[in-house]
């Protein structure tokens, strides 16, 4: 009896079924109710009372090997765990896995923050609840600036009968905030939403995202403000790109000018995106007023800056041809699917 135990525990301990029939046969063999180990137990009513307490034994544990065995590779092929189960078909194809991909607002603004890193600009935000000082007076906005109307900002709440906090209008006003909280030199990128009273259509938008740009040190004059944004236009839209400076007007900057790049879907040749001029805008800029520096604490005599202000949609439109805003907010994935370039 022995010798047979031997020998069905060296079977047991190599037992490896390839799927869960084989299993099944292993348990009738050894365990099912006219199995090897029912057998055993018949047998060992015939066994003489001085051996009963050795085999009893000897029978226990062997049974009990036999059911550890068959309840661990049960448990293996119940869970699909089973590494040899020959039903499975490997070479079948595996499950679609969608991946999802960055909204175009974010290609472009991850573009531009990568360009104005590698000039050494770094990255900084605000809030985009303001107060009436970030986003106007320190910018040296005048009390009665057309820009301050219920027409343009949603306001929130008033201060001494006075509209004061707001869902600010421009990421100017994060230029604010760093030159209050910090000292010169700076050199920052600030991206960010921004909100206006407008109606929705397919060029206007009630809030939309801006970057905006600063650079304040010593002795920085307007020629590094248009190398700055040369260098930027050509690695953001190619080499060639030409660039053009229309004087124009900000309340804070002086002189202010707007920026024009050579129609990057006709080439400047003229087509409907840039009617047929062969420029587009891309951004407003100039020389940091010296009562902004005054106002946020720092010496205008000793520094001076520019500063620049971007709207990404606009970037965006020029890069993908895009005409309509809408879209941006709108969440089509049929529209957001076109974007797979760049995941993770
Ligand atoms: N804040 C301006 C706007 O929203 C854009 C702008 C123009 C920002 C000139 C600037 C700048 O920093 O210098 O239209």
């Amino acid at each position: 009896m022995q010798e047979q135990i031997d020998q069905y525990t060296s079977e047991i301990n190599a037992f490896a079924p390839a799927n869960a029939a084989e299993l099944e046969t292993f348990r009738i063999k050894f365990l099912g109710t006219k199995g090897i180990i029912k057998d055993l137990f018949d047998q060992f009513k015939n066994v003489g009372p001085e051996d009963k307490r050795i085999y009893g034994k000897v029978l226990n544990q062997f049974k009990q090997l036999a059911e550890t065995k068959y309840a661990e590779l049960k448990e293996t092929f119940d869970s699909g765990l089973s590494t040899q189960a020959s039903e499975l078909d490997l070479t079948l194809p595996g499950e679609g896995f969608e991946v999802g991909s960055r909204h175009p607002l974010s290609l472009t603004r991850n573009e531009i923050i990568d360009i104005f890193k590698r000039l050494g600009f770094v990255v900084a935000e605000g809030p985009e609840i303001e107060d009436d000082w970030h986003n106007f007076s320190a910018l040296n906005f005048p009390e009665e600036h057309p820009a301050r109307d219920m027409q343009d900002t949603f306001f929130i709440k008033k201060n001494n009968g006075k509209d004061d906090i707001a869902l600010r209008t421009h990421t100017s006003s994060v230029q604010v905030r760093m030159m209050e909280n910090g000292k010169p030199p700076f050199r920052a990128i600030m991206p960010g939403r921004v909100y206006r009273n407008e109606a929705i259509s397919a060029r206007a938008h009630c809030f939309f995202h801006q970057v905006e740009g600063l650079y304040i040190d010593e002795n920085v004059s307007f020629a590094d403000l248009k190398q700055t944004l040369y260098h930027f236009v050509q690695e953001l839209y190619g080499e060639g790109t030409k660039v053009r400076f229309r004087p124009s007007y900000f309340p804070f900057t002086e002189p202010s000018a707007e920026m024009d790049i050579s129609c990057t879907i006709c080439g400047g040749s003229g087509c409907n995106m840039c009617k047929y001029t062969g420029w587009v805008e891309i951004l407003g800029c100039g020389m940091v007023d010296p009562n902004v520096l005054e106002n946020c604490n720092i010496d205008s005599k000793k520094y001076t800056g520019f500063a620049f202000g971007m709207g990404i949609e606009r970037i965006t439109n020029l890069k993908y041809v895009i005409r309509d805003l809408r879209l941006f907010s709108e969440n089509d994935v049929r529209f957001l699917k076109q974007f797979q370039t760049e995941i993770i």
